[in-house]
C-alpha cells in the first residue's frame, strides 16, 4: 500500500527517494511520485511503475538535496497523475501522505473559502493547503497546527521551499520513522525503504511530529513537548529480494515453505511459555480464554487455531475478523488472551482492533508476526516472530503456514500450562513439527499433477471449495488464493453446509475442490462428495495416501504422501496454493501484484 520516503542530505537525494520507494513496490501501489527542492519545487509522477519514474528522473535530470517520494494506492480519487503524491500548495509546500483524513470534506470547503484551488480528488490535498494556510516561516509549527485538525489516520512528510534543508513528519495511526545518518537524515514509512542508506531508525509514536534537518532531528509529542524516542538498529537486508530460478515471487515463496517453517521452529527446544518472551509464563498461566483478531489469510490461520485451542488446550477460543470486531458492541473478558496475527504487522484494521481490545480492558496480548520492526510487535506484550523471510507476492503463502506453525506452538504451550500435555504427547508433537518441512517438501513434488488440474481450472469462471473441521479454514484460504490472483470466483463452504444452499450452483461446469484428509470427518465428507457427483459436479479431491477415495469419471484425486494429524491443515494448504498459482499463470494475470490489491493494507 502507500509508502513514504523523505531525505535531507548534502547530495542529490533523487536516487535515494527512488530506490526507497522501489523497495516498497511489492506492497502494491498504482502511482508513484517525488518532489525535490532546488530553487523551487520540482515534481515528477508516474501512473506506471517506479522504474518509469526513475526513467523520467534520468531524462529530466531532476535533482535536489531535500525531497520526498511516495507510492500511492488509491483510496480517494482514481489512480491518475493529478491524484499522485506529492501534493503541492501554492508552489511552496509539498506533502506525501499515507492513511485517510476522514474530515477532509469540511476542511476542503473551508480552505476553498479561503481561496485555495483544489486540483485533485484526494484527501491529501487538504493537508498541503492547510499546512500552507498555517505557514509563517516555520514548517514545524505549521504542520503541528494542521495535524491538530485531522481526524483519521496519517503519516505525512512535508517540505517547504522557504526552508530548504528541513523536512517535517507526523504520524497518527500510520507508521513513520526517522532514519539516522551521519550528515543526512530521512523519513520513511518502513525501515526497508532506507536499508540502502541507514539501519539506524527511530520510530515515531502516536501523535509525534519530527523536525528533520541534515545535521539533527527532534521529536515532539502531541502536546508539542520535546521527547526522546529510542534509536534502534534494524536488520533489514541491503540486498533486494531476487527471484532466482522462479518465475514469480509467489512461486518462490511457496517453495520456500519447508525452510520458512524450519526457521520458525529453529529456537524451539521444547514446549513452554519461554518461547513467547519475558513475562509469558505469568501472563499465559492466567488467561482463561483466547480471542483471536486478524484479517484475510491471517484470519484463516486464526480460525484453525481456534479449533486447536479448544480441542487440544481445552481453552475457550474465538477468532474474529479484526475490522468487524472494532465496530461492534462486545462483552470484554479482561482475562482472555488477545492474539493478533499479521504477516506485515501494519494492517490498519488489525492494529485498530488491538487498540480497541486494550481500551476495553484486555490486558494480555500477543502478536504472531513476520516483521520484527512492525507496529504490531511494538504494541503487544508478547510476540512470536514467524521467520518466513520477506514475503513479496501479494498472495500470502509462507506467512500463512508459518503463522499456523506458531499458533500450534501457542496451543501446545497453553495445553501444557493447563496440565493437558503429557511429556509423551509433547515429544510426539515436537517430532511432528520437526517433520513438517519434509512433509511439505513431499507435497511440493506433486506440482506436475496440480499443473494438470490448473489447465482445467484456467477455463472456469467459478469454483467451490469444501472442507470440514480444521480444513474448512483451509478451503476458505484456497478460495481466497484462487480469486485473489486468477480472478476466478472461488467460494468455500463447510462441506456439510452444501445441501443448505450452495448445491444449487453445482453442475458439470462447476469444479469442486474437496479437502479430504484421513481424519474423523472423512466418511461424512465422502457423503457430501456423493451429493456433488450426483449433480454432475466435477470433483478435485486433495486426499491423504490412505483416504480410500479413488479417481474415477469426474473425480480427480491428488494423494498427499502421508496424513499429518492435527498439522494436516498446514500440509493440505500447499496444493491449493499451487493450484491458484498455476491457474493464474495460465490466465496471464499479474501474479505477484494482482489488480486492486496491496501487500500491506495500511488504511481502513
Ligand atoms: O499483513 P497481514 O497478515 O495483516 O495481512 C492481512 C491480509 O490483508 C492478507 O492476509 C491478505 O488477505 C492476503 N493478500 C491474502 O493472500
Amino acid at each position: 500500500m502507500c509508502g513514504i520516503v523523505g531525505a535531507v542530505a548534502r547530495e542529490n537525494v533523487v536516487p535515494i527517494l527512488i530506490e526507497g520507494i522501489r523497495r516498497l513496490e511489492y506492497r502494491g501501489y498504482d502511482s508513484a511520485g517525488l518532489a525535490v527542492i532546488n530553487g523551487g519545487l520540482h515534481r515528477l509522477v508516474s501512473t506506471a511503475r517506479v522504474a518509469d519514474l526513475a526513467a523520467q528522473a534520468g531524462v529530466t535530470r531532476i535533482s535536489g538535496e531535500t525531497g520526498i517520494s511516495h507510492t500511492r494506492w488509491a483510496t480517494h480519487g482514481a489512480p491518475t497523475a493529478d491524484n499522485a503524491h506529492p501534493h503541492i500548495s501554492s508552489g511552496e509546500i509539498a506533502v506525501v501522505h499515507n492513511g485517510i483524513i476522514e474530515n477532509f470534506e469540511p476542511l476542503r470547503e473551508r480552505l476553498q473559502q479561503q481561496g485555495y484551488r483544489f486540483v485533485t480528488q484526494t484527501d491529501t490535498e487538504v493537508i498541503a493547503h492547510l499546512i500552507h494556510a498555517y505557514y509563517d516561516g516555520d514548517l514545524l509549527i505549521a504542520v503541528r497546527k494542521a495535524v491538530a485538525e485531522f481526524h483519521g489516520a496519517y503519516a505525512i512528510a512535508a517540505i517547504s521551499t522557504r526552508e530548504p534543508g528541513r523536512m517535517v513528519g507526523a504520524r497518527a495511526g500510520s507508521p513513520l520513522l526517522v532514519g539516522v545518518g551521519e550528515h543526512d537524515h530521512f523519513l520513511a514509512s518502513d525501515a526497508t525503504a532506507l536499508a540502502q542508506v541507514t539501519q539506524r531508525v527511530v520510530y515515531l509514536e502516536e501523535g509525534d511530529v519530527a523536525d528533520v534537518t541534515r545535521e539533527k532531528f527532534g521529536i515532539y509529542d502531541a502536546e508539542g513537548v520535546a521527547v526522546s524516542r529510542q534509536e534502534i538498529t534494524v536488520k533489514t537486508s541491503g540486498a533486494t529480494e531476487e527471484l532466482g530460478p522462479y518465475r514469480h515471487f509467489m512461486q518462490k515463496e511457496i517453495f520456500e515453505q519447508p525452510r520458512a517453517i524450519a526457521d520458525t521452529l529453529e529456537s524451539v527446544g521444547g514446549i513452554g511459555p519461554e518461547l513467547f518472551g519475558p513475562g509469558a509464563e505469568e501472563m499465559l498461566s492466567k488467561v482463561d480464554a483466547v480471542h483471536i483478531l486478524a484479517c484475510g489469510t491471517s484470519y484463516y490461520s486464526g480460525m484453525v487455531a481456534r479449533l486447536w485451542l479448544e480441542g487440544v488446550a481445552g481453552i475457550p477460543a474465538q477468532a474474529e475478523i479484526a475490522s468487524e470486531y472494532r465496530y461492534r458492541d462486545s462483552v470484554a473478558r479482561p482475562d482472555a488472551l488477545v492474539v493478533v496475527i499479521s504477516q506485515s504487522g501494519e494492517t490498519a484494521d488489525t492494529l485498530a482492533a488491538l487498540t480497541h481490545a486494550k481500551s476495553l480492558g484486555y490486558g494480555h496480548t500477543i502478536g504472531i508476526c513476520n516483521v520484527a520492526t512492525s507496529s504490531m510487535v511494538r504494541q503487544t506484550a508478547l510476540t512470536y516472530l514467524t521467520r518466513a523471510g520477506a514475503e513479496i507476492g501479494v498472495a500470502s503463502t509462507k506467512a500463512f503456514t508459518t503463522q499456523l506453525t506458531a499458533l500450534f506452538l501457542l496451543t501446545l504451550t497453553l495445553a501444557k500450562l493447563r496440565g493437558r500435555l503429557t511429556p509423551e504427547r509433547e515429544a510426539h508433537w515436537l517430532h511432528a513439527l520437526r517433520h513438517l518441512p519434509a512433509a511439505i517438501q513431499a507435497v511440493l513434488a506433486l506440482e506436475p499433477s496440480i499443473i494438470a488440474w490448473a489447465e482445467r481450472f484456467a477455463k472456469k469462471q467459478n469454483a467451490l471449495f469444501l472442507g470440514r473441521g480444521l480444513h474448512y479454514p483451509i478451503a476458505l484460504e484456497g478460495a481466497l488464493k484462487l480469486k485473489e490472483i486468477s480472478y476466478i470466483h472461488g467460494e468455500a463452504y463447510p462441506a456439510g453446509e452444501l445441501k443448505h444452499g450452495p448445491l444449487a450452483l453445482v453442475d458439470s461446469s462447476m469444479p469442486v475442490v474437496a479437502i479430504a484428509p484421513n481424519d474423523t470427518l472423512l466418511e461424512k465428507l465422502k457423503s457430501n462428495l456423493q451429493e456433488v457427483r450426483a449433480r454432475g459436479g466435477e470433483l478435485y479431491v486433495v486426499a491423504d495416501a490412505d483416504s480410500h477415495i479413488q479417481s474415477t469419471q469426474g473425480i480427480h484425486v491428488l494423494r498427499l504422501p502421508e496424513h499429518a494429524g492435527l498439522l494436516s491443515p498446514i500440509v493440505h494448504t500447499i496444493p491449493l496454493q499451487l493450484l491458484a498459482y498455476h491457474t493464474a499463470v495460465m490466465r496471464g494475470t499479474d501474479v505477484d501484484k494482482p489488480r486492486n490489491l496491496a501487500k500491506s493494507v495500511t488504511v481502513e
